[in-house]
C-alpha cells in the first residue's frame, strides 16, 4: 500500500505523522514546493519509526511527482491557510490554481488513486480537484465533515464532562459557517443528546461548532492542523483497511438529497473503493432548509470558481 500526502505545512505533515504511526501503508510519501521541505519533514517523521515502532518508509520529494507513482491513496493539503480577519472562502483564487496543478500531477502518476482534498475553501476546491482529475467522483472527496464533528463531539463532551468517546454525531453540509450540525442525530452512549442538555447550551455548542475552525485561527494566526491532520488520517485509514466505515464526507451530490453538480457534507460509507454509498436521511423541514442554505452558500464560491475559469 502506497499513501502520497501534498503538502508537507503543519496539516500535512501531521497527517503524514498519524499515517505512520498507524503504519496504514508501507511506502508514505510527502511532496512540497519548498525546496527540501517534505525531505526534511520526512526524514523527521520516518527518526520516530524506531520510536513509535512502525515500518512505514517515508520519501520526501521537492516536486517530484514521479516518486509518487502508483499511490493507492492521495491527501492533497496544498495551499495558503487562513490567518485572522480572513474567511476560507478569501483563499479560493490562490488556491485553486494550486489544486488543479497538484491534481494534474497527481492523476498522470497514479491514475487508479483515490484522492482527499483537505485544501480550503474545502468543497470548492474538491470539486475543483474532481474536474481537473476526470474520474468518478467515488475516488474524489473531501475532508471537512470528520473534522468538524470532532470538534462537535469535543465541546459536547466537555460540557456534559463525558468521554469523546461515547459521542457519535453526524454534521453536514459544506466546511463554512453554514455547517449543518444535527442535534436529531446527536448520541451520548445511545442516549440522543437532547435529553442531556438543555436548548440553549446545544444551541451554543452548534455556534462555537461553526466557529471552530476561526477560533483556532484568532488564537494561533493560522490555522489549525492536529484535528484536521489526523481526520484526514482517519479517512486514509478507512479506504486502504477497507473499514466501510460511516463519516460525514464532502462528495459530489448527483440527486441525493433533491441536488445535483455541487460537493458538500453527506454521510457516506467509506472502504476500498472510496465512497461506496452517500447515505441520505430523512431530514425534516428545518434540517432540509439548513441544508439548503449551505449549498447556497457553497454554490456561490463555485460560482466564483467558474468566473474564474472562464477569464483564464
Ligand atoms: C479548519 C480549517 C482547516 O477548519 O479549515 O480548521
Amino acid at each position: 500500500m502506497k499513501v502520497t500526502v501534498v503538502g508537507a505545512g503543519n496539516v500535512g505533515a501531521t497527517c503524514a505523522d498519524v499515517i505512520a504511526r498507524k503504519e496504514l501503508c508501507n511506502e508514505l510519501v510527502l511532496v512540497d514546493i519548498k525546496p527540501n521541505f517534505a525531505e526534511g519533514k520526512a526524514l523527521d517523521i520516518w527518526q520516530t519509526s524506531p520510536i513509535n515502532l512502525s515500518d512505514t518508509r517515508l520519501i520526501g520529494s521537492t516536486g517530484d511527482y514521479s516518486k509518487t507513482a502508483n499511490s493507492d491513496v492521495v491527501v492533497i493539503t496544498s495551499g495558503l491557510p487562513r490567518k485572522p480577519g480572513m474567511s476560507r472562502d478569501d483563499l479560493i483564487s490562490t488556491n485553486a490554481a494550486i489544486v488543479k496543478s497538484v491534481t494534474e500531477n497527481i492523476i498522470q502518476h497514479s491514475p487508479n488513486a483515490i484522492i482527499i482534498i483537505v485544501s480550503n475553501p474545502l468543497d470548492v476546491m474538491t470539486y475543483c480537484a474532481y474536474l481537473t482529475a476526470k474520474i468518478d467522483s467515488s475516488r474524489v472527496f473531501g475532508m471537512a465533515g470528520i473534522l468538524d464533528t470532532a470538534r462537535y463531539r469535543a465541546f459536547l463532551a466537555e460540557e456534559l464532562n463525558c468521554s469523546p468517546k461515547d459521542i457519535q454525531a453526524v454534521l453536514m453540509g459544506g466546511h463554512g459557517d453554514t455547517m449543518v450540525p444535527l442535534p436529531r442525530y446527536t448520541t451520548v452512549g445511545g442516549i440522543p443528546v437532547t435529553e442531556l442538555i438543555s436548548k440553549e447550551k446545544l444551541d451554543g455548542i452548534i455556534d462555537r461548532t461553526k466557529k471552530g475552525g476561526g477560533e483556532i485561527v484568532n488564537l494561533l494566526g493560522t490555522s489549525a492542523w492536529y484535528a484536521p491532520g489526523a481526520a484526514a488520517a482517519q479517512m486514509v485509514e478507512a479506504i486502504v483497511r477497507d473499514q466501510k466505515r460511516i463519516f460525514p464526507v464532502c462528495a459530489l451530490l448527483k440527486g441525493e438529497y433533491g441536488m445535483k453538480d455541487i460537493y458538500l457534507g453527506v454521510p457516506v460509507i467509506l472502504g476500498k473503493n472510496g465512497i461506496e454509498r452517500i447515505i441520505e436521511l430523512q431530514l425534516n423541514a428545518e434540517e432540509k432548509k439548513l441544508l439548503n442554505d449551505s449549498a447556497v452558500a457553497v454554490k456561490e464560491v463555485m460560482t466564483v470558481l467558474d468566473t474564474m475559469k472562464k477569464n483564464s
